[in-house]
């Protein structure tokens, strides 16, 4: 018969790189060239259906706020997540490396076996594109060496919320990354 599961999923990332952008594309399907920063959280839900396992997924999403003042809430947001979802921008290389600051924090302090995506976002902007794919990789492979082939879990994919590109495919991939029993 029809399963059903729910799971909690986080973004994190730095100020403006697009995190409530792509939970209002995934959620309600639409755009905001103005989107106001976002104060310490916000939540919504959503649901996906995999047909394939004749299962239900619905997603608990918790959106935070990447202004350094609201850095110290994270933590209550990951603490219990089965996802996270650390976004940069294709044309910021400090937005990358906060990413990656991110994705360090969680290895030390997130539950075991989260699933982590490393989402490129602004994809539509690729004449000011500063993060190559190649530079990913190679932070992927060095996060690899340190802490075994478990790094190659780690789900890379980018997306423009503007245009909507590739941001279905972020939440199916870690619908299947995520245990289903
Ligand atoms: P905080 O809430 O401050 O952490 O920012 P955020 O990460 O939620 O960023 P937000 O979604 O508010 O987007 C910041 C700005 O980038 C907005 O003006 C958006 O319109 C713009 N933006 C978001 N996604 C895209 C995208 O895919 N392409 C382009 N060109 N602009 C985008
Ligand atoms: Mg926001």
């Amino acid at each position: 018969e029809p399963r059903f599961a729910s799971f909690k999923l986080v973004l994190l990332g730095e100020s403006a790189v697009g995190k409530s952008s792509i939970v209002h594309r995934f959620v309600k399907n639409t755009f905001d060239d103005m989107r106001e920063s976002t104060i310490g959280a916000a939540f919504l839900t959503q649901t996906i259906s995999l047909p394939e396992v004749n299962t239900t997924i619905k997603f608990e999403i918790w959106d935070t706020a990447g202004q350094e003042r609201y850095k110290s809430l994270a933590p209550m947001y990951y603490r219990n997540a089965n996802a996270a979802l650390c976004v940069y921008d294709i044309t910021s290389k400090a937005s990358f490396a906060k990413a990656q600051d991110w994705i360090k924090e969680l290895n030390r302090q997130a539950p075991e076996g989260i699933v982590v995506a490393l989402v490129g976002n602004k994809a539509d902007l690729v004449d000011e594109r500063q993060v190559d794919e190649a530079d990913v990789e190679s932070y992927l492979q060095d996060l690899r060496a340190q802490r075994g082939e478990s790094a190659g879990d780690v789900i890379h994919l980018e997306c423009s919320a503007k245009s909507g590109d590739g941001v279905l495919d972020i939440f199916n991939s870690i619908a299947q990354a995520l245990p289903l029993e």
